[in-house]
């Protein structure tokens, strides 16, 4: 397995396979892997002759620095975890300088308008963050096609549109989330809990199950006070939102529409860990 950490480096070998026609898959992530991340580049190898994962905890996406200084870091793990996936895996891990130069900070971007939903309304910056990081990190690689989970959907649907704003010439491939046994959703973050709220945080895959079930026969203000309730019932979680929206403008809408594809979305924090899922309802 090769692991750079200079973007010369990163060309150098990647040049001598794109001029042998072989196509690349990206899988970008901030390190602390899990099961998760290693879907994604399984996936990637279905699909490519190589594989790049970037490791990557981006400054500019997080608004809180104590949430940054506390983000995971698990090189070593990392690599033993993705030498077990595939000896053929091209590792780039760079500096915030080798990446951003001397400017690290991000670029405004104005996509739709779903940057500014949800997420968007919470992590202030944070889509601007990852825009430019990707940018950035699609610069380097030059991909033919990137991998991203679903359990970060907004960012999914950002990134789709990002590679047509910025013309970068990648497909975007999204994943389905892959959950723990007691349904969690894997989250590099997931890493932060005690074995208690580990436990505890199967509420969240429940009540969004739950939703999904009785989607067909409540309204959305009904499900929506159903999650607020249960939320406020267990002390161990804070809420921070709860919505339906339309899964292609993650707009609410008070009233479900025919035709509409809904998915519920959540972000709660439990111990001080933020997590979020969501779950597609029709
Ligand atoms: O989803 C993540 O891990 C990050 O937001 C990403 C896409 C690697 C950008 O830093």
């Amino acid at each position: 397995m090769k692991i750079h950490n200079s973007k010369a480096s990163l060309k150098s070998t990647l040049l001598p396979l794109k001029n042998n026609n072989k196509s690349i898959g990206f899988v970008p992530t901030m390190g602390a892997l899990h099961k998760g991340h290693l879907s994604l580049v399984k996936q990637a190898f279905k699909e490519n002759d190589w594989v790049v994962v970037s490791i990557f905890v981006n400054p500019t996406q997080f608004d809180d620095p104590a949430d940054l200084k506390k983000y995971p870091k698990t090189l070593d793990n990392d690599l033993l975890l993705l030498n077990s996936v595939s000896e053929k895996i091209i590792v780039f891990s760079p500096e915030a300088s080798e990446l951003y130069h001397q400017n690290i900070s991000s670029k405004k971007y104005h996509f739709s308008g779903i940057e500014k939903e949800m997420e968007g309304k919470h992590r202030t910056g944070h889509f601007d963050g990852v825009g430019t990081v990707l940018n950035l990190l699609f610069d380097a690689v030059t991909p033919d096609k990137a991998y991203f989970g679903e359990k970060d959907f907004q960012q999914l649907q950002i990134v789709k549109e990002l590679v047509i704003l910025d013309h970068i010439p990648v497909k975007i491939v999204g994943c389905p989330i892959i959950r723990e046994k007691n349904g969690l959703a894997m989250s590099s973050r997931n890493k932060q809990l005690s074995q208690k709220e580990f436990s505890e945080a199967a509420l969240i895959c429940k009540l969004l199950t739950t939703v999904k079930e009785k989607f067909h026969n409540l309204s959305i203000a009904k499900l929506n006070q159903l999650v607020e309730e249960e939320f406020k019932k267990n002390d161990f979680f804070t809420l921070e939102y709860f919505e339906i929206a339309n899964s292609a403008t993650l707009k609410t809408h008070p009233n479900k529409l025919k035709n509409v594809k809904y998915r519920a979305f959540i972000a709660c924090f439990i111990g001080g860990v933020r997590l979020i899922d969501n779950i597609a309802l029709n």
